[in-house]
Parts: C-alpha cells; sequence; structure tokens
C-alpha cells in the first residue's frame, strides 16, 4: 500500500471523476483549529450556538427549584453561568454557519463524513442514523466516532512509503441524503485493473432477489465496473461501493484502498491479495463477454441465521446515549452529582477510563 493509492480514494480526489456516478455532495475545508477540537478527547463540548434538542433553560430552572435550595436562579445567576461556560466552549461561527448553508442547499437531510470515513461507529448517538438536519448533529456524531479519529491520525498507518505523518488538509463532506435499500448496495474489489471480486455489502443477511438474479447482478455489475470505473480510477488495484437503483443504474458510493484497512465481506484478504479466490458454495462466476471467468460474484443464501447489525457493538445503552446528548436534563445532573460523590471518595482511579472498542 502506497500513500497515493490512499490519496486517490480521499472523496475530494475522487468526487469530480464520477459526478455523474454518485450522490450530490458538497467538501467544505476543515480548519486546524476545528481538526484539534475533534481530537480533543474531553467531553463532548459543543461548539457556541450549536443548538441540540435537549435541556433547555426552564428544565435547568425546574431542576433547581426541586434541589435544595428550593430556590429559582436569579438572571445574574444564569448570565454567571453562562459566562463560566464561554470559557471552555469552542466557537466555530463561521464553519457552523457553512455547514447549515450546505444542509439547506441538499434539500435539508445530509450524510456526513470526513475524506474518508463516515462516523459510523456513533449513530447510537442519534437514533442509530447518520441522517442530519442541523450542523449541531452533524459536529455531534464526528466528535462521538471513533472512526473520524481513524481518518484524522491514522489514514496512512498501513502505508510503506509514509515516514511520520502526513499532513493533508482534512474536509468534512456532507452528501444529500438518500435512502438506501441495503441488500441493493456492493463491494466491488478490482484487482490490477480486473474484477475480481463482488460481495453484496450487507452480508449479515440473504437477500431473496440477490439470489434469484444472482447472473444477471454480476453481468451488471461488471459492465458498470468495465465501462465507467476502471479506466478513470487512478489506481490500478482498489475498492468501489456501488448501489443499484430502483431505475437500474449504479452510484459509486465511496472508493476504498485495496488492502486490509477495507473490510473484505465475504472475501478474504488472503485470496484478494493472491488473486487465486478458493471455491466456496455460494458465488457465481463472473465472466467478461467472451464467456472468460475472471473473478466471483459471492451473495449470502437462504439459510444463514440472522446475525446483529455489524454496528451494534458500538452501541451504548440508553441512558448513556440521554445523558451524552442532553437529551434528559435530569439524567445528565443526576449524573454529574453521582460522579462528585465518587470523586470525593476514590481520589482517581485508573479503571474506570471507559473507551469505545475501535475495530475497523
Ligand atoms: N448519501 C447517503 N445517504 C444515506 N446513506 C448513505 C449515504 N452515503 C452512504 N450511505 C450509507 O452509509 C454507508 C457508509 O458510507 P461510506 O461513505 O462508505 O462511509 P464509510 O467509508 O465510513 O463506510 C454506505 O454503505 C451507505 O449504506
Ligand atoms: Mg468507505
Amino acid at each position: 500500500m502506497n500513500k497515493q493509492e490512499i490519496l486517490n480514494c480521499l472523496f475530494s480526489n475522487w468526487y469530480h471523476l464520477f459526478r455523474r456516478h454518485t450522490i450530490k455532495s458538497v467538501v467544505i475545508p476543515l480548519p486546524e483549529d476545528f481538526v484539534k477540537y475533534l481530537q480533543d478527547d474531553g467531553t463532548v463540548v459543543l461548539p457556541r450556538g450549536v443548538v441540540l434538542p435537549g435541556a433547555t433553560r426552564e428544565e435547568w430552572d425546574n431542576e433547581e427549584e426541586e434541589g435544595d435550595s428550593g430556590e429559582e436562579r436569579s438572571e445574574e445567576e444564569w448570565e454567571e453561568n453562562e459566562d463560566e461556560e464561554e470559557g471552555n466552549t469552542p466557537e466555530f461561527t463561521e464553519l457552523m454557519e457553512e455547514i447549515g448553508k450546505s444542509i439547506e442547499n441538499l434539500s435539508g437531510k445530509v450524510f456526513p463524513k470526513l475524506g474518508w470515513s463516515s462516523p459510523k461507529d456513533a449513530a447510537w448517538i442519534a437514533n442509530n442514523s447518520l441522517l442530519c438536519n442541523t450542523a449541531g448533529e452533524v459536529v455531534l456524531l464526528l466528535k462521538s466516532s471513533d472512526f473520524i479519529i481513524y481518518d484524522l491520525t491514522s489514514v496512512f498507518k498501513l502505508c510503506t512509503d509514509v515516514e511520520g505523518g502526513v499532513n493533508i488538509p482534512h474536509q468534512l463532506v456532507l452528501r444529500k441524503w438518500a435512502n438506501l435499500v441495503p441488500g441493493m448496495e456492493f463491494r466491488c474489489f478490482i484487482r490490477n485493473k480486473s474484477l475480481l471480486g463482488i460481495s453484496q455489502r450487507d452480508y449479515k443477511q440473504h437477500y431473496e432477489y440477490i439470489i434469484k438474479d444472482k447472473d444477471k447482478l454480476a453481468e451488471e455489475i461488471h459492465n458498470f465496473i468495465s465501462d465507467e470505473i476502471i479506466d478513470k480510477f487512478p489506481s490500478d488495484s482498489f475498492v468501489v461501493d456501488i448501489y443499484k437503483k430502483r431505475d437500474g443504474h449504479f452510484w459509486v458510493i465511496d472508493f476504498n484502498p485495496y488492502g486490509e484497512m477495507t473490510e473484505p465481506l465475504l472475501f478474504t484478504w488472503g485470496g484478494l491479495s493472491s488473486g487465486s479466490l478458493s471455491t466456496c458454495d455460494f458465488y457465481v462466476d463472473i465472466k467478461t463477454a467472451d464467456d472468460v471467468i475472471i473473478g466471483q460474484f459471492r451473495y449470502t443464501p437462504y439459510d444463514v441465521t440472522m446475525q446483529p447489525s455489524e454496528h451494534l457493538r458500538y452501541r451504548m445503552p440508553q441512558d448513556f446515549v440521554d445523558l451524552s446528548t442532553g437529551s434528559d436534563a435530569t439524567k445528565l445532573i443526576d449524573f454529574m452529582r453521582m460522579k462528585i460523590q465518587s470523586d470525593d471518595v476514590e481520589e482517581s482511579s485508573d479503571d474506570e477510563q471507559w473507551t469505545l472498542p475501535v475495530n475497523r
């Protein structure tokens, strides 16, 4: 894997080449201080002016009423508290406005990602969806995701021609929201400019129409990849995710490097790297127009037991979600009280570190 192969998969490097075959998107360059804010491992403090549905001043006042003092917070106290908070609250007014305007231009609903990865490991924080209507929702997802940190810090990790870091300006990508049917997404493995493998993207379920139409799908996908992708994409080996639309045309969803950092789904990297695929029970051949077999289209058979969603391991109990999004102010305040009490008991504790699993 070399650096250029990773750079070819950077969104802004391929979007203009495939604009005709992909979902309308906007690329917003990210200022350095916002990148630092995303990388800062502290609690999720949203930028000033960014509002999520959640704790309101009214709720806060109510909580105070039920508390020890029983008195309402005075106007001065409220302002004092706001002043204190200002010290910690980052401010990215221009960026937030730009995100807001771009969301409007993309019909009000977007799918956010950075140059390579989306925050799909953080979907648990937003009703298990990456659909965003506001800049606040975009920032919350980015800030809660380990995949986003991977994009910012480790994308070139497996490159053999990179020493130290690579300094590239980071980007936020907002894609117009599309209601994609998971069974119509396919991952295509192109090795030395030839389509070696196709796997259904959501491989944990069987899809009846895939099983029924497998030969036709293998042929259609092969035609699309040969006619529209292989000669236009600058790497010889790469992975491309595509989507078959209801009208029969294909969309490019994403490009990924040809290597371990990309999930092989129904294949293994052993076979994909060597180019010799083992035979398995559930595939049809990918053939050229003159009937030469060049690869395999693998699908999930009928009798597969239902398996949990790929991203289930990243989810959190609902109470944690409410706490972290502040959508339940009462729980948040209870949690903070508990935290203060336990901090009084034990000064410090290393095993209380609570981190998300990183597993790509
Ligand atoms: N514009 C969109 N609207 C809705 N869902 C999308 C959109 N783009 C991608 N997705 C879904 O999100 C998944 C991940 O998108 P992708 O861009 O490949 O991010 P990643 O590289 O993090 O996997 C896709 O497989 C698709 O199901
Ligand atoms: Mg991808």
